[in-house]
């Protein structure tokens, strides 16, 4: 069997059982086959909690320039975005959570590993990746970040920041322009190797040398359409001209196949939880971050900036 259709057979599984479960249970007309390693399902009836989670976290992770303000979404439309000068977002627009706001991410980490957990597939998730990641990427490229190791503006997969290859990335864009500043896709040709998936030094290497055998997919992602892609496809942070910012989830989980083999890169090994520890938190576990709301927060290579440490409670 090809390393491609090897991908194919673990991941038309993953299809069937929302398909037979997940998409029964949340309304959905049909589940969005857009190549043999990308699915959409549509979710617009569930995503309003995520998205009230995702307005509590925000609210309280931008409390310094918003002030008594909450969080909205016009305000990502605002010609002026005062959150940018929030101090917790990385170069890349990880929000990254702190020991003030580690409630609201709790309930909102919660919230949506309940939706994805409706979905039906939970027991093929051999762990997740954690911290999953809410990001803001702003109307345009942060300075600077085009010439760093990571920049999501360039097509990647993100085993080549270091997670096990064997994984699927899940996405949901929560507020602002998403017809203008998107996720695009690129599918993988007939002779895709495995080789291709391992940690690479920079994302550019990857675009040079991997990208251009791949083929752009034409689809935009929407609030409403959970997004799941295997590792084998690859994908870059878009922006057509006049796009205004655009607040997303991003994160990823193992996924269980045949042959069992989880490969991670030895820096991601401590950012890994079950699907049943975060199906219970406030309940037997609780995600700490130790960093201080005025600490300045960046990315080290191959490790999440949150500095997360489970506690059991
Ligand atoms: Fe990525």
């Amino acid at each position: 069997m090809s390393a491609l259709a090897r991908r194919e057979k673990a991941f038309a599984l993953l299809r069937e059982r929302i398909v037979d479960g997940g998409a029964k249970d949340l309304e959905c007309l049909s589940v969005h086959t857009i190549s043999s390693l990308l699915l959409e399902v549509p979710v617009p009836v569930a995503v309003p909690r995520v998205r009230r989670a995702a307005q509590a976290y925000l609210t309280r992770s931008f409390a310094a320039v918003l002030g008594q303000k909450k969080f909205s979404d016009h305000l990502l439309w605002g010609a002026q975005c005062p959150l940018e000068k929030c101090d917790r977002v990385t170069p890349n627009g990880m929000i990254v959570p702190k020991g003030d706001s580690a409630l609201e991410y709790n309930i909102l980490v919660l919230e949506f590993v309940r939706l994805v957990d409706t979905l039906g597939f939970g027991d093929l998730i051999r762990s997740w990746h954690v911290p999953l990641n809410v990001r803001v990427k702003w109307g345009e490229p942060t300075p600077g970040n085009l010439q760093r190791a990571h920049p999501t503006e360039f097509p990647h997969s993100d085993s080549w920041a270091g997670e096990s290859s064997e994984s699927v990335t899940v996405h949901l864009p929560l507020f602002g322009d998403v017809n203008r500043n998107y996720v695009t896709m690129f599918q993988p040709p007939e002779e895709f190797e495995e080789s291709w998936l391992g940690p690479r030094g920079t994302y550019k290497e990857g675009a040079e040398e991997v990208a251009a055998k791949y083929t752009p997919v034409q689809y935009r992602p929407w609030i409403g359409g959970l997004v799941l892609m295997d590792f084998a496809t690859l994908h870059a942070s878009h922006r057509a001209p006049g796009a205004r910012a655009r607040i997303s989830i991003d994160t990823t989980f193992v996924l269980k196949k045949e042959e069992e083999k989880e490969t991670i890169h030895p820096w991601r090994v401590g950012e890994r939880a079950s699907h049943a520890a975060l199906l219970r938190l406030g309940e037997k576990c609780f995600m700490r971050f130790p960093s201080a709301s005025v600490e300045h927060v960046d990315v080290l290579p191959f490790q999440h900036p949150a500095n997360l440490t489970m506690k059991d409670l």
